[in-house]
């Protein structure tokens, strides 16, 4: 039978930011810990989706565009999270959508699985899952580790 340590030797975990996604971080690294696996941290910056207002008039962004401030917010995060891992980070902040940005990385990484929050940032609280968490789980190409934390 195979061992979960020779089964889970690299583990991608996405963080937004939100509380939920510090707690799937947390059960990453104990996962990691007790495998021996390294783990890539990834933040996805959104990348403003931007509405065509007519042939020539151009496009009318949604949301203000990514600044150097949000770049950096991002990697601090990531790096205070990857401090207290016990296992070997990496981190990375990615420009684009979240989801796609994140199937393409576990392709990219050939991780074993993808670690993910249930809920991010948003408020809403209709679903279980959270639009990223959820288009996650239909295109990741690897075992997906959805964790929802009892307490939210
Ligand atoms: N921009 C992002 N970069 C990295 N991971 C993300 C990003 N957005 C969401 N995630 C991951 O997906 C989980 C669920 O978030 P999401 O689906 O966006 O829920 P919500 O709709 O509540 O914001 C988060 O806990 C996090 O692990
Ligand atoms: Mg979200």
């Amino acid at each position: 039978m195979l061992s979960l340590a020779s089964m889970i030797q690299h583990v991608l975990i996405a963080v937004d930011g939100s509380p939920s996604s510090h707690h799937a971080a947390n059960q990453g690294f104990g996962l990691a810990r007790q495998t021996g696996a390294k783990v890539t941290l990834a933040f996805v910056l959104e990348s403003p989706p931007v509405i065509p207002v007519g042939p020539l008039s151009g496009y009318v962004m949604t949301s203000p565009p990514r600044t150097d401030a949000d770049l950096e917010k991002a990697r601090a995060e990531l790096k205070t999270l990857a401090h207290d891992a016990g296992v070997p980070v990496e981190t990375r902040v990615e420009l684009g959508a979240p989801a796609d940005v994140l199937c393409e990385l576990a392709e990219r990484l050939s991780v074993d699985l993808l670690v993910i929050g249930a809920r991010g940032l948003s408020t809403g609280t209709r679903w279980l899952l959270g639009s990223v968490s959820d288009r996650v789980v239909h295109h990741a190409p690897c075992p997906v580790l959805v964790v929802r934390d009892r307490k939210r």
